[in-house]
């Protein structure tokens, strides 16, 4: 008998939720880490960047997001978004069915990978504002110095495929060269969108800096969290990995097929299926 006519744990995908694209560095590493499971992506391009808007609305979307996921019979919701995990992750546990992983700003691993006991945290407003920010930090060592690096228009600059443009190099410049001459040697990466910037970032740092990017953390724990119950995909059929988002253009499709594979289409959902 084969493996698809007798399937073993839990063939129905992972949903990966983030206001944009950022979540693909995510999803990403999801597919590195559990290659057999299937991948169904919601980007709330539309609405977002999430990180201007008030709690109450980023509670709402997230939640409109989780259960959309949930009609599409996901097994298990990841918050690739650190704005909407610092926000509203316990929102979300106590509304929906299925279980719900989120993501925050690596300030622990940072703190352990310093030399010169500063570390800057890149991050929206929203998140560096939050309660589970602010307790995040004081559980940190409290010899390591964390500097706070709020990064307005840095994800809209992901978002339109602005990867190094000298609109975007200026923002770095902006962000990145006060760590550094505050004596930052790590920066931990504390949105979903900032991986697509690792290489403009190490240039703007200069050598010797340290990037930090949780989403291979957050794959291993998704892992530890499917495998306990019994919910990995067992089965060796071919995962689909789909893509939606609320709004989409070419910038966007680029972005997915540069992260992703060169055959991999966007979804535009429409008015009758947008959450
Ligand atoms: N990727 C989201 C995060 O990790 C971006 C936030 C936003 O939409 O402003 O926080």
């Amino acid at each position: 008998m084969s493996d698809i006519e007798n399937p073993t744990g839990d063939t129905r995908p992972i949903g990966v939720f983030d206001s944009g694209l950022g979540g693909l560095t995510v999803a990403r590493a999801i597919a590195t880490v559990l290659p057999r499971e299937s991948v169904y992506y919601f980007g709330d391009t539309k609405r977002c960047p999430y990180g201007t808007r008030t709690e109450d609305e980023v509670r709402s979307f997230a939640l409109q997001a989780g259960r959309w996921l949930s009609k599409h019979d996901v097994k298990i919701m990841v918050i690739a978004c650190n704005t909407a995990t610092a926000v509203c992750a316990e929102s979300l546990r106590a509304e929906l069915s299925m279980p719900v992983v989120g993501i925050e700003p690596a300030v622990l691993p940072g703190a352990r990978t310093t030399r010169t006991g500063i570390i800057g945290v890149m991050a929206t407003t929203k998140t560096l504002a939050s309660a589970k920010y602010r307790h995040l930090k004081s559980i940190a060592p409290k010899e390591v110095r964390i500097i706070d690096c709020p990064c307005p228009g840095l994800m809209d600059c992901v978002e339109a495929g602005e990867f190094r443009t000298p609109h975007t190099m200026a923002l770095l410049r902006e962000y990145v060269e006060s760590l550094v001459e505050a004596g930052a040697d790590t920066l931990v990466l504390g949105c979903t969108h900032y991986p697509m910037l690792a290489a403009a970032i190490r240039l703007t740092a200069g050598p010797g800096i340290r990037l930090i990017d949780p989403a291979p953390a957050v794959a291993r724990q998704l892992k530890r969290r499917l495998d306990e119950p019994g919910l990995l995909n067992d089965t060796k059929k071919a995962p689909a990995r789909i893509f939606c988002t609320t709004d989409a253009n070419e910038a966007r499709e680029r972005i997915l097929r540069l992260l992703w594979t060169d055959n991999a289409v966007l979804q535009k959902l429409d008015g009758s299926v947008r959450p």
